[in-house]
């Protein structure tokens, strides 16, 4: 797909289908007025025929001797129009290319100099909507591959190099988030802990970013006794992965991310039921946006250090494999009761986040596909996010705003703390049976020391059962967008 943007008005860029976001009752930013007078003769005809009246989400597709023209709504009559609504507009747009097979495709982006900001999130909506995993597929549906050529249009729109920096920043983005999106559709046989470890090699490869990678003996002599204990179940070695990026002029701050990296969750001796374990490769989401973070940054050059951790091992049941009761003894001292094999995501971040603690970075995010009650008290579209520093939280969530990732603060409650006390080690790995996502969190706080940390629980929005306008069902890459945002802020 070639992507432009120009500032000719849509009306002189021949195309198959025109996408216009549309504010209740308004013009969105002048974009119907740029169609030729054709167009809008029979946009004009169709709309009053059929009483559309624009509100978010609700379109209509005109058929015009000039091409198609959809209407988006994008609601409230704004000027200043939110880009989530656009994400979603030129998503529902990428729905109307494929049912009419369109090969080029214009998004009306406005016109005037505010138009530009309307361009990013129109083509970040597209693009997210085009992804696809069809590697085990042996017909395409349809065959339709998408549209060759995808302009953005709108007069006044900034053009030229800039224009170019625009795109090439926007599909750095979305490139990322669709590799990590086939990572956790890739199947857990093929996706193994020494997979993850060959592709971060891979992506840092060239790059100024180191790589290294823990397994074996090195784990031993490292006591990352959480990723061993979990791995003990599997033919399959775990795997350690550190990435650290330098940037070149200024560092403005030392940012760790940490991933679970669990390739396959079967709960191990506490095994899962079969239904619950049916979608659990997506167990590695966590992983998979550290890789795709690291993959962006490479490109984005930050000017701050990013330091990204993965802790990998396969939860399984073979001969090996830990026992309820066994004890784990961390690197950091901390002595943790496995009770439930199943709770395996904080066995093994408590070695990551051990060593996030030890390279003592300005803060650490960690995210992880951990509880199932996080899914359970806020749905697949909305992340829980604890942590022990307000301003950081409430940056994450500001971030995420900004990107349509949404996160809902859950307290670091330290009443539940005697939940995950143990009468055998210093803590057990499950709690009372309630509060789950906060237990959880209490659990993985006794392996940060000293450092500003927020932990974000992506069970839910990490993986999509069903697909919604821009993350098509599987994986979804959630958290490198707001994980992008923060530290492009800096
Ligand atoms: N990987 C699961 C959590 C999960 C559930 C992620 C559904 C995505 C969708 C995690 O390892 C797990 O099994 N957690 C248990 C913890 C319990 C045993 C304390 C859970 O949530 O049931
Ligand atoms: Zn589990
Ligand atoms: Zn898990």
């Amino acid at each position: 797909m070639k992507i432009s943007i120009t500032d000719k008005k849509p009306e002189d860029v021949k195309s198959d289908l025109f996408v216009v976001p549309v504010a209740d009752g308004g013009e969105a930013g002048g974009a119907v007025r740029e169609l030729s007078s054709g167009m809008r003769n029979a946009v004009a005809a169709r709309v009053k025929t059929v009483g559309y009246k624009a509100a978010a989400g609700k379109s209509l597709s005109v058929q015009t001797a000039d091409g198609d023209v959809l209407l988006v709504g994008v609601g409230a009559d704004d000027t200043e129009l939110d880009a989530e609504k656009l994400r979603r507009a030129a998503a529902t747009g990428r729905a109307a290319a494929r049912g009419v097979k369109a090969k080029a495709v214009t998004l009306c982006a406005g016109a005037g100099a505010k138009a530009s900001r309307n361009v990013a999130p129109m083509l970040e909506g597209f693009i997210l909507a085009s992804y696809r995993f069809t590697k085990y597929r042996s017909n395409d549906d349809d065959g339709y591959d998408g549209p060759k050529t995808l302009t953005v249009a709108g007069s006044g729109l900034v053009t030229g190099a800039q224009a170019k920096a625009e795109v090439e920043h926007t599909t750095t983005i979305t490139d990322s988030v669709c590799f990590a999106r086939d990572l956790v559709n890739e199947m857990s046989t093929v996706k193994t802990p020494s997979f993850l470890a060959r592709t971060a090699r891979g992506i840092t490869r060239g790059t100024t970013i180191k790589c290294e990678v823990w397994q074996g003996e090195r784990l031993e002599r490292e006591k990352m006794n959480g990723i061993l204990a979990v791995s003990a179940g599997s033919d399959e070695p775990g795997a350690f992965i550190r990435m650290i990026y330098k940037p070149k002029r200024r560092t403005k701050a030392k940012v760790a991310i940490v991933g679970k990296g669990i390739t396959f969750d079967s709960g191990g001796l506490s095994l899962k039921p079969a239904k619950f374990m049916e979608w659990m490769k997506q167990d590695m989401a966590g992983a998979a946006a550290v890789l795709g973070v690291m993959k962006a940054v490479a490109a984005l050059e930050p000017d701050v250090e990013v330091r990204g951790y993965i802790a990998s091992a396969e939860n399984m049941t073979g001969g090996g494999a830990q026992k309820p009761g066994d004890v784990i003894t961390y690197r950091n001292g901390t002595t943790a009761e496995v009770l439930n094999t199943d709770a395996e995501g904080r066995l093994v971040l408590g070695d990551a986040l051990c060593v996030a603690s030890e390279d003592k970075p300005d803060c650490i995010i960690d995210l992880a596909t951990l509880t199932g009650a996080c899914l359970v008290a806020l749905g697949p579209r909305i992340a829980g996010i604890l942590g022990n520093d307000p301003e950081l939280v409430d940056s994450i969530i500001k971030h995420g705003k900004g990107v349509g990732e949404a996160y809902w603060e859950l307290p670091l409650a330290e009443e539940y703390e005697d939940h995950i006390r143990s009468s055998t080690a210093d803590i057990q790995n499950v709690g009372a049976g309630s509060a789950g996502t906060i237990t959880a969190a209490l659990f993985l706080q006794h392996f940060v020391t000293d450092t500003k940390w927020a932990h974000l629980d992506i069970a839910g929005p990490g993986f999509h059962e069903k697909g919604f306008p821009y993350t098509p069902r599987g994986g979804t890459g959630f958290g490198i967008r707001t994980l992008l945002s923060y530290l492009e802020s800096f």
